[in-house]
């Protein structure tokens, strides 16, 4: 298993491009299979995960390349059947569910397991296809979705953590191709729903309200081909900006999407850390002395779960107190232990964890858990003093794209060790 080996204190400098986003590529990759006619994907990042997607369509039915972050999707003739090994391997695959039943009327994909950060259910999901007239049959770790007919109707998305990006996702894909008007409402919100939405209206799907918690789709007869690049990966941007900030450097970020993470910019700028458009890029560095600031989680637009690992191991150099409170997911900090490993002083009391923050990190061996605590290890890693080796970092290929070599171009000094 491959480990980053790390020789922090070195302020990062120089320009990084953001790569396409994994979490609109995944459901896009997936609105292929609505359609037999061919459709082409750009700024498609080259991951695990859009790798196990892509062979996950193949196994479906479909044939496809991936060639230079450009995929192309024929699903000709498809069956409702996944390659459980594939599926269980990654719970974005799930996204597959909407437009198999769209498509053939029915699905049978396995049960996704709970993962790290939580249980990860899909009853929101579920309910959705119901509301579409879905019969559904839960046996053996498989779903069984079957619909004689497939018709419009209205749902409600939101659960205990409000709405759900992947269920909103399934449900508007299937819906494009129901008879009738569905309403989704307290649907998610996301950018990453709104991409999905442009590229099902680029294959003739009729939609509107996406980004907004009222999505509105009337259902056509067949959807057509078509080609899209995916949007740029607020979560890349947030991440490499954390870094900055935390090794006291300034780079310069090509190819974000500013409007995609506003409240991180804003929570950023509370913490004394600037980023600032200039022209169509953007600048990130420190104003002064970090700030200690309180961080709550919460469905777009709000502060989002999947920066919280990155925020919170810049905050262990602020000086003072920082509470972090995670609303998304029911246990998002498998970091924090490692982040004790490095010297940071974090105490979880219930969803919070409190930052006492301000005394400098030293480099130790550390373990990834999920793909956002690598990032958040990485991040601490640059910023501590002596080296930190960053082990089981096949978490962080599932969602970045070549994060070592676009960290060695802005002078960090990191390794990939091969075992
Ligand atoms: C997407 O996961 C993202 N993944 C996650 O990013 C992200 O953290 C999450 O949205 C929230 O923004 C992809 O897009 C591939 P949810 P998703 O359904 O759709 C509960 C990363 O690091 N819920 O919005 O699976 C759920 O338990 C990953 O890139 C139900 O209760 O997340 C959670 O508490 C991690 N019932 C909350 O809703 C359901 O049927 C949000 O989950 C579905 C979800």
């Amino acid at each position: 298993m491959d480990s980053f080996s790390i020789k922090g204190g070195v302020p990062l400098h120089g320009e990084v491009t953001i790569s396409g986003s994994k979490n609109a590529a995944l459901p896009i990759l997936a609105a292929t299979l609505l359609t037999d006619e061919p459709c082409v994907l750009r700024r498609v990042p080259d991951l695990s995960d859009t790798r196990f997607m892509v062979q996950i369509l193949k196994s479906l039915g479909a044939s496809a390349t991936f060639e230079n972050g450009t995929v192309t999707v024929h699903a000709k003739k498809i069956t409702g059947f996944a390659d459980y090994d594939l599926v269980r391997k990654m719970r974005g695959s799930i996204c597959i569910a909407g437009p198999l039943l769209g498509r053939l009327r029915k699905a049978r994909i396995s049960l996704p397991g709970g993962c790290i950060i939580g249980a990860r259910p899909i009853n929101l999901h579920l309910k959705g296809f119901q509301a579409l007239g879905a019969k559904i049959k839960i046996d053996g770790g498989y779903v069984d979705a079957v619909a004689k007919k497939l018709i419009g109707a209205v749902t409600f998305l939101g659960g205990r953590a409000g709405s759900t990006v992947l269920g909103t996702a399934n449900v508007m894909m299937a819906a494009t191709l129901a008879d009738g008007v569905t309403v989704i409402e307290s649907a998610a919100c996301e950018p990453e729903v709104v991409d999905l939405a442009n590229f099902l209206i680029a294959m003739g799907a009729q939609i509107s309200g996406a980004g907004s918690p009222t999505i509105t789709i009337t259902g056509v007869a067949k959807l057509h081909g078509a080609e899209h690049e995916v949007i740029p990966d607020r979560i890349e941007a947030i991440t490499f900006a954390a870094a900055a900030a935390a090794t006291n450097g300034e780079i310069t970020i090509k190819g974000a999407r500013p409007d995609h993470f506003r409240a991180v910019i804003d929570k950023l700028n509370e913490a004394n850390v600037l980023v600032e458009r200039s022209g169509a890029n953007l600048v990130v560095k420190r104003k002064g002395k970090l700030k200690s600031v309180d961080v709550t989680t919460m469905p777009y637009s709000g502060f989002p779960t999947d920066a919280q690992a990155q925020l919170m191991s810049l905050l262990t150099l602020a000086p003072g107190i920082s509470i972090i409170t995670e609303r998304i997911f029911e246990s998002r900090f498998m970091h924090v232990s490692e982040l004790t490993r490095l010297g940071a002083d974090i105490e979880i009391e219930g969803p919070s964890a409190i930052v006492k923050g301000g005394k400098p990190l030293s480099g130790a061996p550390v373990m990834a858990s999920d793909l956002r605590a690598s990032a958040a290890l990485i991040i601490a890693g640059l910023a501590a003093t002596g080296t930190t080796q960053v082990n089981r970092i096949y978490h962080l290929d599932r969602g970045y794209e070549q994060m070592d070599v676009k960290l060695k171009q802005l002078g960090a000094r990191i390794q990939r060790v091969e075992e």
